[in-house]
């Protein structure tokens, strides 16, 4: 597939603002681009999304295909062909910050919800949730917004947990009033044939009469995968919000004994053989 170079550039704000991206970065915003641009290919062929998407069972064949599974998270596999680059060490006592910098990043994805979060004005514990949603991918992806909420609840405000968790189920159900669609990505990644197993469905529909459905709503509204043509992403406009939300323990992610401290280890130390 082709892609427009000036046309790519301007939707990552211009030529300064990828100047100043890493590499990592730009790989990650290119490969956006082109999922963007298929999609739009897709759809403007004019058939029905069902002739262009793979079924469920087509994904399926391709799991012999691996030498891995698609639910190995991004710290295990290497993701741009060839073997697993060597980790930086965290420090003795790492932050939340220490693992977006040296096991999450270059989390393009959720610095972009959490950004969209701040501008539309959401909560700070939507915005600290848009912010987190996704990061525990790097350690495991399938069933990742409960993963996602036992990494994180010791430390952040319940209804961000709760954001967390329930994220994962919301992106399967539209709600056109809140403003989200289901996503064409998912077509591609689940089949669009996919039918959501039933502990899914039956989590919605716990959900669609919890108080706080709004909450995970909030963070699926905000999950896209755009670039905001105009800001530069990173992670310095959450310090703030950081810091009055997240509890970081004084020993350390990985060294308080909280019930995901072993997850925290993990994620510090994936070479490790056992
Ligand atoms: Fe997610
Ligand atoms: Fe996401």
């Amino acid at each position: 597939m082709e892609i427009d170079r000036r046309a790519f550039i301007a939707s990552l704000g211009g030529a300064a603002v990828v100047a100043g991206m890493d590499h990592e970065a730009k790989a990650d915003a290119l490969e956006h681009h082109l999922e963007e641009q298929l999609d739009r290919a897709v759809a403007a062929q004019g058939q029905g999304q069902s002739e262009k998407y793979p079924t469920v069972a087509e994904l399926e064949a391709q799991i012999e295909t691996r030498p891995f599974r698609r639910g190995a998270g991004s710290v295990f596999v290497s993701n741009r062909g060839g073997n697993v680059k060597r980790l930086e060490p965290l420090p003795a006592k790492p932050t939340l910050l220490d693992f977006f910098r040296l096991r999450f990043a270059p989390a393009n994805h959720v610095l972009q919800s959490a950004t969209r979060a701040m501008k539309t004005g959401m909560s700070e514990e939507i915005i600290l949730a848009c912010l987190l949603h996704d990061t525990v991918q790097a350690l495991m992806k399938p069933d990742h917004g409960w993963w996602g909420a036992q990494l994180y609840e010791a430390y952040i405000p319940e209804k961000s947990a709760f954001a967390i968790r329930y994220h994962q189920t919301l992106r399967f159900y539209p709600d056109p009033e809140a403003g989200y669609e289901y996503p064409d990505q998912y077509y591609r990644t689940f089949g669009h044939d996919y039918v959501p197993p039933q502990y899914i469905q039956d989590t919605y529909k716990m959900l669609k009469n919890h108080k706080w459905y709004m909450e995970p709503r909030l963070v699926t509204v905000n999950d896209l995968y755009a670039f905001d043509p105009n800001a530069k992403v990173s992670i310095d406009p959450f310090i703030d919000i950081i810091g009055r939300h997240f509890k970081q323990p004084k020993e350390g992610l990985g060294y308080d004994n909280s019930p995901s401290a072993h997850m925290w280890r993990t994620l510090t130390r994936p070479d490790s053989p056992l």
